[in-house]
């Protein structure tokens, strides 16, 4: 039995979609256990792309069991499309559950997000407009609604209604908007409900039984460990806990059942969103990084911000996650450039930093103290082991490993399922 916590050792987008993809096969049951349609998985199977931004990626295995946990914001609307559209290409989604204490994201949370960035002007955060900080908000306010409500009208009737006076209030009196009318929103969100009724159950139980049957779990961290809302650059962060410690609160099972934790990182690093990033390269580099990734968000289609490896990011997730592995993807991306830098520790007011800092304040002023390697020019795509990488591509691998601490155990030469190459299954 292995149940293995991926996640994101970066901020977010690392390709944890593919990664998740690959180990997915393996595995008996794959669960998403925080964020929501935050998240966008480009996943490519079988010369078909698929982007996920709720149902786990397991999805594509026929049978699969895909859970979502408790942590989750589940939009119902985005969802049922999502639904919708994996159904219309053939793919069966009658093994997905939800649990019911999985909080429901609202009209009202959408645009209570947008009204905020709004007022923060030029502190913004920078946010996918989802939603997500303001259903957030409600569960540690004890006022959201579950789904476990959303599919009960006698529950949801009487909740939405307390909840919706404080929601309209708070849109005419303090932002100036227009309010929601409770009839709409009940008729529409009692239709999302008999639609996902089905697919609603108590997931705890099924990872319990899984764990118990000894069957290999995967659970798939959406966003990245520096979008931690404890651990990530705050407030630059999102609401959720996209650590490892995120899947036992958010999927309902003890550390004690978790056996290994890997982080998927780039081989370089992405950004998208405001907030602190030391390594950026803000010129024709950065630029150029973006157009070789394909650095675009799947969500919101915004560009994302490129840089250098950072050693520091990558020996922080090592800790706060306890990382057993590294999952390395986009390596290709950097094939053709002469050299590379990785930074393996920060300069601050003349002084060496080796660990993160805390507070955004120290992070603004500190500056990357990089090493150079030496590139590699040769195709690496349909590369099998990693023995066939050029020497350089594996001295720089080997060379991250060092400074993150922790050693690789996959790596991503291309997006295709078969461009992975891997050197330690963490499901074995
Ligand atoms: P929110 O999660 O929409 O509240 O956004 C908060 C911050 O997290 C913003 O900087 C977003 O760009 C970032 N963010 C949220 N989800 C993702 C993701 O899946 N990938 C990368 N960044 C994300």
């Amino acid at each position: 039995m292995s149940t293995v916590v991926l996640i994101g050792g970066q901020w977010g987008d690392e390709g944890k979609g593919k990664v998740t993809d690959f180990l997915a096969e393996q595995a008996a049951m794959v669960v998403r256990y925080q964020g929501g349609n935050n998240a966008g998985h480009t996943v490519v199977a079988n010369g078909q792309e698929f982007k996920l931004h709720l149902i786990p990626s397991g999805i594509l295995y026929a049978g699969k069991p895909c859970l979502i946990g408790n942590g989750v914001v589940l939009d119902p609307e985005v969802f049922i499309q999502e639904l919708e559209g994996l159904e219309s290409r053939g793919i069966k989604t009658d093994h997905l559950r939800i649990s019911p204490r999985a909080q429901v994201i609202m009209p009202y949370h959408q645009k209570l997000d947008a009204c905020e960035e709004k007022r923060r002007g030029a502190s913004k955060i920078g946010t996918t407009g989802r939603g997500i900080g303001p259903a957030y908000m409600d569960k540690a306010a004890r006022v959201g609604i579950r789904m476990a409500d959303l599919i009960d009208p006698e529950e949801f009737g009487p909740k939405l209604k307390n909840i919706l006076a404080n929601k309209n209030e708070l849109l005419q009196k303090f932002y100036n908007e227009e309010g929601f009318d409770y009839g709409d929103i009940y008729k529409k969100y009692t239709e999302y409900g008999k639609r996902l009724a089905g697919y609603v159950e108590d997931v705890s139980i099924i990872i319990d039984e899984g764990i118990k049957k000894g069957q290999h779990i995967l659970f798939e961290g959406a966003q990245g460990t520096l979008l931690d809302l404890d651990h990530g650059t705050y407030p630059y962060v999102t609401s959720s806990h996209p650590v490892a410690a995120g899947a036992c609160l958010g999927a309902g099972l003890g550390p004690t059942r978790i056996s290994k934790v890997v982080a998927v990182a780039k081989a370089y690093i992405t950004r998208v969103g405001e907030g602190p990033f030391p390594t950026e390269l803000k010129d024709e580099l950065g630029d150029y990084l973006r157009q070789r990734g394909h650095e675009y968000g799947t969500t919101t289609g915004r560009p994302r911000r490129c840089g250098w490896f950072d050693g520091v990011v990558a020996r922080y997730a090592t800790r706060i996650n306890g990382l057993d592995y590294l999952a390395i993807t986009k390596l290709d991306v950097l094939t053709g450039l002469d050299k590379l830098l990785v930074c393996t520790g920060y300069s601050y007011r003349g002084k060496l930093l080796t660990e993160f800092p805390s507070t955004l304040k120290i992070l603004d002023e500190c500056q990357p103290i990089y090493e150079e390697m030496p590139g590699w020019q040769e195709d690496i795509t349909t590369v099998q082991n990693y023995g066939e990488l050029p020497e350089n591509a594996r001295a720089y691998l080997d060379r991250i490993s060092e400074v993150s601490g922790v050693p690789i155990a996959i790596i991503g030469v291309g997006p295709g399922r078969e461009q992975t190459l891997v050197l330690k299954n963490p499901l074995e």
